[in-house]
């Protein structure tokens, strides 16, 4: 569906990249050499190594060499050149719940409404393309969905949003004022006799837009604005699939090759740039759908590009309710993570077929990993919302979900990264631990952004345990239980009965997270924050956390917090590592009154066994005060922890808490 034509080549202390700028159809030859001794070398061998050999069928090339010398620094260079991550809402990195299809606005809000009664959290539900008045896109069918307003309505009461499927094929249908206008206009690719190129797709006859024409796009923006796009309101975003594009009478099922773009282009030049111009166009058209009311926008792209990253979320395509494909969607969203698009994820449950619920539940718990976390379901399936699991699947599937929502906060400071600097959100093991060459092949374990939350999901059938390698000698533990792992180099046998999802945590860092259950990402708005630190031997933690309106481009004026937590000498501070700006101290002013409401502190010293208070200093304070300490001591290979209670500090502010 897609194609990143970027490349990363590592070794131990050595990192370089070629990104070939080519959009036509290509191929990539992989060789690896094996060593081999040339007679005439007195015995000494040459080392592996891997050639590629990359050929394009036509069009303009580009080539770009990166020299490194990490991981990290390819990711920033390529990310300068190419984009960065566009900063998502808040609610597009919480759950998504989608099926082909939710068959009625009756049936959205019924499903909407055995959410909460399960109190199962989601953000956003989905409509694909029965929605429509036979598959007209910008319409409603009038029998299924005669009150798209009301269904809209009811899912904001509770902060939720509606997604909606448009796609770039335009059914050919006379009388409709979109295809009237796509011609009239000028509007629709070509075919080779500069004749409206005629195509089938889900609607049957269509033609397609055009989005390399700047009148299209201009065109194309406008149907989205609220007047124009009837039926939709604020909480409405949008799902662009079927964008490669997908034509089903069409060679490759896609265009023909000849077909022509505007300024004299063939498809064949540019075909795989043709998902991204609509994306962009569609994220265009979403920023500003009223005058006056700029909001960040949010599609989901199928079909994509280098550089698709600035426009919204890609997930896999359509998989199988199979363990091998559940198996297989680690490594692809950790790939489309070096390559620069990190907002990526699988369908949870698979799309084709039924998934066993020892599968559902495990592609839950692995689904919570996705930066883009969607289930979504053939319309051929049955259904499979979690609430129809039947226990112990529906709290186990449960808790996953609301263990997602806990981490959001750690969650949407990885996407501030990716979008400041063009890191992954997830990252494969090399990529982490770039000079240890045991952990190069390994691409089924991942760590959350710099959190130092290392997860391994589970990918198989009946399994009871999984080994998760470490590569440090610094510890690790549990996150739920506080186990203690240490070993460098080493695989170390974690317990994961059907229950237990195994992630650690690596020691010196710290975590924010958002620990009380809600029914959305919106209605943890204003809700106190956790710190989870997570000591080395030697006492030291760090960590940070970025929040900001989850909604507006206030952000860019400075309208967010951004702390970073340190842990040293015995004590927990936190200081601003923002940059001021016009509206921050309006927003710091809706913030007041947003604090921490917890401190956990795993891997607390042992000679904190009789300490029951804490001494917290807030910013310009003379004077401390205290605030009660629970410690409580490891036993049978688990570390000790402490809590510390309502130590009363804002999260957007300056303080100093002595242990
Ligand atoms: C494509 C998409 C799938 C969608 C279906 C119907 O197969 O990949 O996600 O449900 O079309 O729109």
């Amino acid at each position: 569906y897609g194609s990143i034509p970027f490349m990363h080549a590592h070794r131990k202390n050595s990192s370089v990249a070629v990104f070939w700028l080519n959009a036509a159809e290509t191929w990539v030859d992989i060789v690896k050499t094996k060593p081999s001794t040339n007679p005439l070398a007195l015995g000494v061998s040459n080392p592996r190594t891997t050639h590629t050999h990359w050929f394009s069928e036509s069009g303009l090339l580009d080539v770009f060499v990166f020299l490194g010398p990490n991981p990290e620094a390819l990711s920033k260079n390529y990310a300068e050149l190419t984009g960065y991550t566009a900063m998502p809402q808040r609610f597009a990195i919480a759950y998504h719940q989608c099926r082909w299809n939710y068959v009625t606005d009756e049936d959205v809000k019924d499903v909407d409404r055995k959410f909460d009664r399960y109190q199962i959290p989601y953000d956003a539900i989905w409509l694909d393309i029965e929605y429509t008045d036979g598959k007209k896109y910008f319409t409603w069918d009038p029998l299924t969905f005669p009150d798209p307003k009301g269904m809209e309505e009811q899912l904001d009461e509770s902060g939720r949003k509606l997604v909606v499927i448009i796609d770039p094929h335009l059914k050919n249908e006379a009388g409709w004022s979109i295809i009237e206008e796509l011609k009239s206009k000028d509007l629709a690719v070509k075919d080779k006799n500069g004749n409206i190129y005629d195509g089938w797709c889900w609607p049957g006859s269509s033609h397609w837009i055009d989005c390399f024409n700047p009148a299209a796009r201009a065109w194309w923006e406008e149907q989205f604005k609220y007047n124009k796009f009837a039926g939709s309101s604020h909480n409405t975003f949008i799902w662009n699939d079927m964008n490669e594009p997908s034509v089903f009478n069409g060679p490759e099922t896609t265009m023909p090759k000849d077909n022509v773009h505007y300024g004299g282009w063939e498809h064949r030049d540019v075909h795989n740039l043709n998902g991204m111009t609509l994306v962009n166009s569609t994220f265009l058209g979403l920023i500003e759908r009223k005058k006056g009311e700029v909001r960040r926008p949010f599609v989901l792209t199928r079909s994509f590009y280098a550089g698709s990253q600035r426009f919204g979320a890609m997930w896999t395509g359509d998989n199988q309710a199979k363990w091998e494909h559940l198996a297989a969607s680690l490594p692809m969203v950790l790939n489309q993570g070096i390559a620069g698009f990190p907002f990526a994820g699988a369908d949870v449950g698979g799309f084709f077929g039924n998934p066993s619920k020892e599968l559902l539940t495990r592609w839950y718990q692995a689904g919570i990993w996705y930066p883009f976390f969607r289930a979504h379901a053939h319309i051929d399936t049955r259904r499979r919302e979690p609430y129809l699991a039947g226990e112990p699947y529906l709290s186990i599937i449960t808790k996953a979900i609301r263990l997602r929502y806990q981490l959001l906060p750690a969650w949407y400071t990885a996407f501030r990264e990716a979008a400041v600097s063009g890191l992954p959100i997830v990252r494969p093991q090399y990529y982490v631990h770039p000079d240890d060459e045991h952990g190069f092949a390994i691409d089924d374990q991942l760590y959350l952004g710099a959190t130092g939350i290392l997860a391994k999901p589970v990918v198989t059938e009946g399994a009871t345990s999984v080994d998760i390698y470490i590569s440090d000698s610094e510890k690790y533990f549990d996150y739920f239980d506080y186990t203690v792992y240490q070993g460098a180099g080493k695989r170390h046998t974690v317990a994961a009965p059907l229950e237990k999802i195994p992630v650690l945590m690596q020691a010196g860092h710290i975590v924010p997270r958002q620990d009380r259950p809600r029914r959305s990402s919106e209605l943890m708005k204003w809700d106190p924050y956790t710190l989870l630190v997570v000591l080395t031997d030697a006492g030291t933690a760090e960590g940070t956390l970025y929040i900001d309106d989850g909604e507006t481009y206030d952000f860019e004026k400075g309208a967010y917090i951004h702390r970073r937590f340190i842990f040293r000498d015995s004590a927990l501070t936190s200081e601003d590592i923002g940059t001021p700006g016009a509206k921050t101290a309006e927003y710091l002013k809706t913030m007041a009154g947003v604090q921490v409401e917890k401190i956990v502190v795993v891997n607390a010293p042992a000679d904190w066994r009789d300490k029951s208070a804490v001494t917290v200093v807030e910013d310009g304070a003379k004077q401390g005060r205290t605030a009660p300490l629970q410690y409580t001591a490891g036993s049978a290979g688990k570390a000790s922890y402490a809590v510390v209670k309502r130590p009363g500090v804002d999260v957007g502010r300056s303080w100093r808490i002595e242990f």
